[in-house]
C-alpha cells in the first residue's frame, strides 16, 4: 500500500504514526501535513480540495490509496473525482462519495436516514425559508431549551441552543432569512433537546461489514468545567468509564448495526469511517450526529489503543473480505490533552517557537511547522499530548507530565480533562 492521507491535524499525524509501523514511512504521504506527519513519511504541500494537484501527485508517486482525514475533501467529492477520472479510478479512496457524505454534510439528510432506520435520535422537523411560519409554530410545541441546527457544514458553529422562545424565533429568522450561516442555513433542523452525557463510537466499514474501534469522549469547550467557546477539541479519553457492557450492547443493537444495514438498504455506496456522536439519556444511547471520518482529538486516543493493523482493514474492505467484529484493543487507557495558542478559538499568534525538552512519539502535532531546524506554531491547536496508563488517572498524569516538557509563548491547556468522569 502507498497511501496519501489528506489533512494537517493531530488526527492525521496519529493515523500516519500507526500506518508507519505497518507499512513503513516510504509508503506514507500526507497533504498538506504538518511537522508531525513529516516524521512519518513525506508531506505534499497541496490543499485537501485541490483534486487536480492531488491526482498529479498520486500518479507521480504511485499512490494506490487515499484516506481523507477531515470532512472537507469528502464533502467536496474527492472520491467522485478520482473515480470519474480514467487516470485515477484505480486509486482506492477510502471514504464515502459526496452523496453518502451527506450523512455528515446535511443534518436533514442524516435525520431522515435515522428516521427510516428507526435509530434513536431527538425528534425533529426541518424548515426552509418558505416554511418560516411553520417553524415558529413548531417551536411553540417544544419545551426549552430549543435546538436549532444549520443543515449544512458550518465549522462546528451551526448549532444554537437557546432558552428563550422569542430569541429562538429570531434566530430561526436570522438563519433562514438573513442566512446567518450562509448557504449552510438555507435549511434549518429544529429538534428536541436531549439532556445527558456525550461520547462517541467509531466504525470502519465497507458499507456492509464493520469493525468497531474503541469508544472515546472529547472535551470541546476552551475553558475548564466545559465553559466558554467551542473549539476543535481540547482533549479526549478512551475508554469511557460509563460505557458499560449494557450501553455497548444497546449502542450496537439499536444504533451501529441498524446504521450499517441502513447504509446498504439506502444504497449509499458507503465506505470509510462512521463516527457516531452519541448522548446517553437515562442509560439509553441516542444519536446526536454522524460524521463520515474519524474525530479529532478522539483519533489521538483510539488509534493508539488499536492493536490490529489499520492498513489491513482498509485492504480487506477493498477486497470485500472485511469481517464484522470489535477490533482488538489494548486494556490500557489513553488520554490526550491539547496545548493550544493563547487566544484560540478566537485571535491568536502563529510562528511562535516551540521547545520540546524530551520528545515522545505520541506527542501528536496539529498546528506545527518545521522551518530549517526550528519548530514553530502554525495554528490554534498545536500539540496533542497522548499517553497511556493502567487507569485514566495514570494516563492523564502522564499526559500532563508530557506537557511540562513543552513550551511556547502563550501556551494554554485545560487542566481538567477527564475530571468529570472520575466518579463513574
Ligand atoms: P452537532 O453539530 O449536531 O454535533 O451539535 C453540536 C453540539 O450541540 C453537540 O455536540 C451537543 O453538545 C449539542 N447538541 C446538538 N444537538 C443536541 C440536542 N438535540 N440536545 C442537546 N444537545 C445537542
Ligand atoms: N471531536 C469532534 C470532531 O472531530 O468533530
Amino acid at each position: 500500500m502507498r497511501i496519501l492521507i489528506l489533512g494537517s491535524g493531530a488526527r492525521e499525524h496519529a493515523i500516519a504514526w500507526k500506518l508507519k509501523e505497518e507499512i513503513g514511512s516510504n509508503n506514507i504521504f500526507t497533504a498538506p501535513g504538518n511537522a508531525g506527519t513529516q516524521l512519518c513519511g513525506t508531506n505534499a504541500d497541496i490543499s485537501v480540495s485541490d483534486f487536480e494537484a492531488l491526482s498529479s501527485f498520486c500518479l507521480e508517486n504511485k499512490i494506490d490509496t487515499i484516506l481523507p482525514g477531515s470532512e472537507e475533501a469528502i464533502a467536496n467529492g474527492v472520491r467522485d473525482y478520482f473515480e470519474s477520472n480514467e487516470d485515477t479510478k484505480h486509486i482506492y479512496v477510502f471514504s464515502p462519495n459526496k452523496y453518502a457524505g451527506q450523512l455528515e454534510s446535511s443534518k436533514a439528510f442524516a435525520k431522515e436516514f435515522m428516521q427510516k432506520s428507526s435509530i434513536p435520535t431527538a425528534a425533529y422537523k426541518s424548515f426552509t425559508l418558505e416554511q418560516l411560519e411553520e417553524g415558529y409554530l413548531f417551536l411553540d410545541t417544544l419545551k426549552p431549551p430549543y435546538v436549532l441546527k444549520a443543515d449544512g457544514l458550518a465549522a462546528g458553529k451551526g448549532v444554537l441552543i437557546i432558552d428563550d422562545i422569542e430569541e429562538a424565533k429570531r434566530s430561526l429568522e436570522d438563519m433562514l432569512v438573513n442566512q446567518k450561516f450562509g448557504t449552510a442555513s438555507q435549511k434549518v433542523v429544529i429538534e428536541e433537546f436531549l439532556d445527558g452525557i456525550e461520547f462517541s463510537v467509531f466504525a470502519l466499514t465497507d458499507g456492509e461489514n464493520y469493525v468497531m474501534f474503541p469508544e472515546a469522549k472529547d472535551y470541546k469547550r476552551i475553558g475548564e468545567g466545559d465553559k466558554g467557546l467551542n473549539t476543535g477539541g481540547m482533549g479526549a479519553v478512551s475508554p469511557v468509564p460509563f460505557y458499560s457492557s449494557s450501553v455497548h450492547e444497546k449502542t450496537m443493537s439499536q444504533i451501529v448495526i441498524p446504521t450499517i444495514k441502513g447504509l446498504k438498504s439506502e444504497n449509499l455506496n458507503f465506505r470509510g469511517f462512521v463516527f457516531f456522536g452519541l448522548i446517553l439519556v437515562n442509560d439509553n444511547p441516542m444519536v446526536i450526529e454522524y460524521n463520515v471520518r474519524l474525530g479529532d482529538p478522539e483519533t489521538e486516543v483510539i488509534i493508539p489503543r488499536l492493536k490490529e493493523s489499520l492498513s489491513q482493514m482498509i485492504l480487506d474492505s477493498q477486497n470485500g473480505i472485511l469481517k464484522s467484529r470489535d477490533a482488538i484493543k489494548t486494556d490500557e487507557h489513553a488520554t490526550t490533552v491539547f496545548a493550544v495558542s493563547g487566544g484560540y478559538p478566537e485571535k491568536y499568534n502563529k510562528g511562535e517557537i516551540i521547545n520540546i525538552a524530551t520528545d515522545c512519539d505520541t506527542l501528536f502535532h496539529a498546528g506545527t511547522k518545521r522551518v530549517n531546524n526550528g519548530l514553530y506554531t502554525n495554528g490554534g491547536r498545536v500539540l496533542a499530548a497522548t499517553s497511556y496508563g493502567d487507569t485514566m488517572e495514570n494516563a492523564l498524569e502522564s499526559s500532563y507530565e508530557l506537557l511540562t516538557n513543552i513550551s511556547f509563548n502563550n501556551m494554554v491547556y485545560r487542566k481538567d480533562i477527564g475530571q468529570d468522569l472520575r466518579d463513574y
